[in-house]
Formats: C-alpha cells, structure tokens, sequence
C-alpha cells in the first residue's frame, strides 16, 4: 500500500518524522536527562572498558557508520573507525573484547555484513547490531540489537532506515558517552531534546515539495554530479550522491570536500552539477570557500544552506534551505532534501524509482 503516494520510495520519505519519533520512543529520559537503550547487550561497566568502536555496514549502511564515527567519537570520546564490510571480510583486522563492533544493516542479512560480523565475533569483539529485522541473521549474530522499528521499507533505495539508524547512532553515541561520564546531565538534556525536535523539523521540511519538481527539471538534464560536504555531513554528501546515482541514472559522486583540490576540482566546468552542503556548523567557511572555488570555475552549484543564508545564496545558482538548527542535527535534516532532489530528478527522467535497475533490496550474495 503506498499509502496514496506514487512510489514507496516517496511515502517512504514521508514517513520520516514518525520514524526518528518512534526510533527515539522508550530511549530517552527527558527529565533525568538519559538516553535508556533497555536493549543494549553490555553493562555499564563493560562499556567503561571498551577502548574502540568499528562501524561496518554496506551502501547506505555504511555511509551512517560514517556518521557514527562522528557522533561517537564527540560524544563518547572513544576511538571510532568505519570500515566498508566488503572489505573489512577479507582483512585480518585487530580485534579483541575491548573492542565494539557496531554492524548496521536494514534487511539484517547482506552477505558480507554477515561474513563481517561472524569474523569480528571469531576475533572476540563484542557485537552490536542496528538492524530493522528481528528476525534476521544480523540480529540472531550479534550481541544484541538496537532495532530501526520502522516496519518495512519496499523502495530498493534505503530512505527511512538511513534515517533510523542515524537516529540510533546518535543515541548510542549519547549513551556510550553517559556511561563513560563524557557528558554532563545538562549537555545530555539539551542533545535529547535536540534530537526530539528533529521530527518537527523533518515535517517542515516535507510540507511543501514543488520547489523540487522545479529543480528536477533544471538539474535532470545533467550527466554528472559531485556531492559535497565536510565534517560529519561529509558522510551525507557520499549518501546523497549514492541515491542520486541509484535512482536516476546519473553519474554522481560524493566527495569530502577538502579533498576537491586535490584532483576533482580538475572536473569543474559548466556541464558539471555540485551540491554542497554548507549549513550553518563548525566548517561553514571552510564550504564557503569551496563553493566559491567551484563558482570561480563556472561550476554549476545548487547549495543546501541554512534558512536565512542570503550571503551564500547569492553565490551559488540554486538553494535549498534547511531549518536552523543546532549543528548536530544537520546531518539528519540534510539528509531530506537531497532524497527529495533523487526522487524527482529520477522521476523527470522517467526511471523506475522504486525498483531501480540491476539493484535489488537485499543483497544475499557476494
Ligand atoms: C542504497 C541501498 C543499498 C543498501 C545496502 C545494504 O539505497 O539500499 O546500498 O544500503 O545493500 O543493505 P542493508 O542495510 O540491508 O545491509
């Protein structure tokens, strides 16, 4: 049932502030200003031991252990890496009880976040799954698992869970932080209810799309994409990238954007599209400072700003705007529009956005 929606992927869109609310629902103590994870399968003083996380998934899955990594690591001070499970599989990585492996996952049973996560419980770490199948093999694997709740998502290109398991890491940053007394009552309290007001702000974002219909018709025409960002929302730039290609066809990449002097910055010309995320957070001058490059180079740049920006709008060709917000919660509401931007660029194109070609939802095999 699409629920009166063309595709499921675009009802599944929608559908993201009840998912953040429910993935929040039972996990947080607003007075006493606690994350409570009843599911979380260590001790208190189990985590106070840990001295590293490694976050493995696969696609859209790997690109929120990207985030993961962030919110961790500012949270709970630990050591966190991300590691692509595809690769992961075939390392001989250092891994012992001391270390929590975090194995993210919607459908719970991709191959190789299985291999992954059985050669991680073989080295002896302790094993966590985000999964949104309690019935899964991730689930039946791992420790224990922090489920996604958002009952099942039938669009091939994972929108919601995205959404959910970033909600998710987002608590389990607060949470590892909490036991490991990184985090004074009053910042948990002002974090917790940050994070609930992500579904109001996600709502607000979804009340009116026509501005997308128009930008698809402008941008659909496009054969090549670069998706920029830095810091944390660096990760939503390689997920952004990811659904765009995915969906509609069109080669897109996802680039930190530190990196573009590197090498990509040589791509630069008018036939070529750049999205950069440059809300109002910590390196705003840093994407600042890209976008001008970019614009230097006749680069195309549609730019998702925070509302009010007339500065950075007026430098770039289009915008879109998020709420103000605080920082942390960028990654979350970026994540919207750029779904948006896919879905209607693949629908001006005329593509089968719901089951995308070659693509298929779960990925069982090598
Ligand atoms: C992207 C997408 C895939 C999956 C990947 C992992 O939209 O759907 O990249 O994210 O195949 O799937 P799960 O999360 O089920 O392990």
């Amino acid at each position: 049932d699409r629920g009166g929606y063309r595709h499921f992927m675009l009802k599944e869109i929608m559908e993201q502030p009840q998912v953040v609310a429910g993935a929040l629902r039972g996990r947080v103590n607003f007075d006493a200003g606690r994350v409570e994870l009843p599911d979380f399968p260590f001790l208190e003083d189990e985590i106070r031991d840990f001295r590293r996380v490694v976050l493995t998934g696969c696609g859209t899955s790997l690109h929120a252990a990207h985030v993961g990594r962030y919110l961790i690591e500012r949270f709970a001070g630990l050591p966190a890496e991300v590691e692509s499970a595809s690769e992961y599989r075939y390392r001989e990585p250092f891994l012992d009880s001391d270390t929590l492996v975090v194995a993210i996952s919607q459908s719970g049973e991709t191959a190789d976040t299985i291999a992954a996560m059985q050669d991680a419980k073989e080295r002896g770490a302790r094993l966590l799954s985000i999964c949104n199948s309690e019935e899964s093999q991730a689930a039946r694997l791992a420790d224990g698992s922090l489920y996604m709740g958002c009952g099942m998502e039938i669009g091939v290109a994972s929108t919601k869970t995205f959404i959910a398991s970033v909600t998710i890491l987002f608590l389990l940053g607060i949470y590892l932080g909490q036991a490991r007394a990184r985090l004074s009552p009053e910042v948990r309290r002002d974090l917790i209810a940050d994070l609930a007001s992500t579904p109001r702000l996600i709502g607000e974002m979804l009340a009116d799309v026509s501005q997308y219909k128009v930008l698809a018709q402008k941008f659909s025409g496009y054969n090549s994409f670069l998706y920029l960002g830095r810091g944390i929302n660096s990760a939503i730039a390689l997920e952004g990238a990811l659904k765009l290609k995915e969906v509609s066809y069109i080669h897109a990449e996802g680039y930190p954007a530190g990196e573009m002097k590197h090498g990509p910055i040589a791509l630069i010309d008018r036939n070529m599209a750049t999205l950069a995320l440059a809300p109002r957070d910590r390196l705003y001058d840093k994407m600042a400072g890209n976008i001008k490059e970019v614009k230097a180079r006749r680069g195309i740049v549609l730019g998702v700003l925070t509302e009010g920006d007339t500065e950075l709008a007026a430098e770039v060709d289009d915008t879109l705007f998020l709420p103000t917000a605080p920082e942390h919660l960028y990654p979350l509401l970026a994540t919207v529009p750029l779904q948006l931007l896919a879905y209607y660029i693949a629908l001006d194109r005329g593509c089968d956005v719901d089951q995308p070609r070659n693509l298929a939802k779960s990925v069982t095999v090598e």
